[in-house]
């Protein structure tokens, strides 16, 4: 490629000839057939725009508030594991991108920094995922390490019960380097052939038991209540929110039913997504069940999109069905892997640009300007 990347798939092929061919498949690959990972990109392709003329766009503004924090655009940074695996800098040059970009960085709990080492480096906008260990002490440790470090807010990744086959890793023999956030809290170790990336950690350490009751517990609510005295009712409190003051995001929700469960149980958001085509192979890609979960929470919280974002036409599809804002993973390890820091401020600053000129070119000048009626799905008549 000659002179500087123009869009996210350049960066992509930048990323490729960058990384060693295990680290790029990690990162780009997908579970079994990879279907779902394929999808979430072309289900944006198929919608179309139905933009409106003679509106003035001499001024457009796309700033948003995500929980209340005020940021540029309707673009944050998905929770993505092993940036070190990317760049040396890791999600140090990430978060320092973030806060650039005066966006929301959201740091995966299986991240090569650690959450300290990535709250001392800037001072970026940041949430925490976590995955909820068998041990819960674990996590919850996770979790106040978190608090303490100004974390904003917990994104609890609720579709990996067991790790997705990703079988381009077992083909490389992917070897987890250490997971810096609990290092020696749980075993990593790969026991088996197939072993593959953080298969040694799931098994060890996920709790695929966890259910909804993680936030309705009666055992830790009649536990915190003894903690807590008078101050708050017993019914309010699951396991999780006995742990912390922070907003819970629930990510990884793909049905209206679960999007009901959700608001039921009292998160702050609910985040549409597959994993980026990581878990179970045919999902629908995630802007395909957008307004499902959209119509379902009823504008309770807000919903968030991310899987398959790669054009600033993407984050206005997304926003016109019904997205607060979206996240995007793999295009940001690709500015990673391609440029460090200055690469990802890249690929969050095309994606502007391009969401600009496609707000100015369907006539819209502000966030509340797009509707439903910009765009049109595969499915609606002409
Ligand atoms: C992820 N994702 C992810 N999600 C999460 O909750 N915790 C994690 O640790 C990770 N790790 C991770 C690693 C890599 C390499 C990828 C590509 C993805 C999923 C991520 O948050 C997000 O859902 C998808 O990446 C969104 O799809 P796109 O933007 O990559 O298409």
């Amino acid at each position: 490629m000659v002179g500087e990347p123009v869009n996210v798939n350049e960066f992509q092929e930048l990323a490729r000839q960058a990384l060693p061919k295990m680290y790029y498949d990690f990162f780009s690959g997908g579970a079994e057939d990879q279907h779902t990972l394929k999808e979430n990109v072309e289900a944006f392709r198929r919608i179309t725009f139905r933009p409106r003329m003679l509106v003035d766009v001499s001024r457009i503004d796309f700033s948003t508030t995500v929980l209340g924090y005020n940021i540029s655009a309707p673009i944050m940074i998905a929770p993505s594991g092993l940036h070190k695996l990317a760049h040396p800098e890791g999600e140090i040059a990430t978060a320092r991108a973030a806060a650039a970009s005066n966006t929301i960085m959201v740091l995966s709990s299986v991240s090569s920094c650690t959450i300290e080492e990535v709250a001392s480096s800037c001072n970026a906008i940041r949430f925490f995922q976590i995955y909820v260990c068998k041990n819960r002490d674990i996590s919850a440790q996770l979790v106040q390490r978190a608090e303490r470090n100004g974390y904003k807010a917990i994104v609890l990744t609720v579709d990996v019960p067991r790790p997705g086959r990703r079988e381009a890793d077992i083909k490389n023999k992917m070897i987890v380097p250490p997971l810096k956030n609990i290092e020696g809290l749980v075993s990593t170790e790969v026991d088996n052939d197939e072993g593959s990336i953080l298969e040694g950690f799931s098994k060890e350490a996920l709790d695929a038991s966890l259910c909804w009751s993680c936030f309705t517990d009666t055992d830790f609510s009649i536990r915190c209540f003894s903690w807590c005295f008078y101050n708050v009712k017993v019914e309010d409190i699951g396991w999780l929110r006995s742990i912390t003051n922070l907003p819970i995001l629930i990510k990884g929700v793909l049905t209206r039913e679960d999007a009901i469960k959700a608001t039921e149980v009292g998160v702050a958001g609910i985040v549409v997504s597959n994993h980026g085509g990581r878990q179970l192979d045919y999902t629908p890609a995630t802007i395909t069940v957008l307004e499902e979960v959209v119509h379902a929470v009823g504008g309770k919280v807000p919903v968030f999109l991310d899987g398959g974002v790669r054009r600033g036409t993407d984050v206005f599809k997304a926003l016109a069905l019904g997205a607060q804002a979206v996240l995007i993973g793999r295009p940001v390890v690709y500015g990673l892997a391609a440029k460090g820091e200055y690469g990802v401020r890249k690929v969050i600053h095309m994606l502007k640009d391009e969401l600009e000129l496609t707000m100015a070119l369907s006539g819209c000048p502000s966030m509340k300007d797009i509707t439903r009626s910009h765009v049109r799905t595969e499915h609606e008549k002409i």
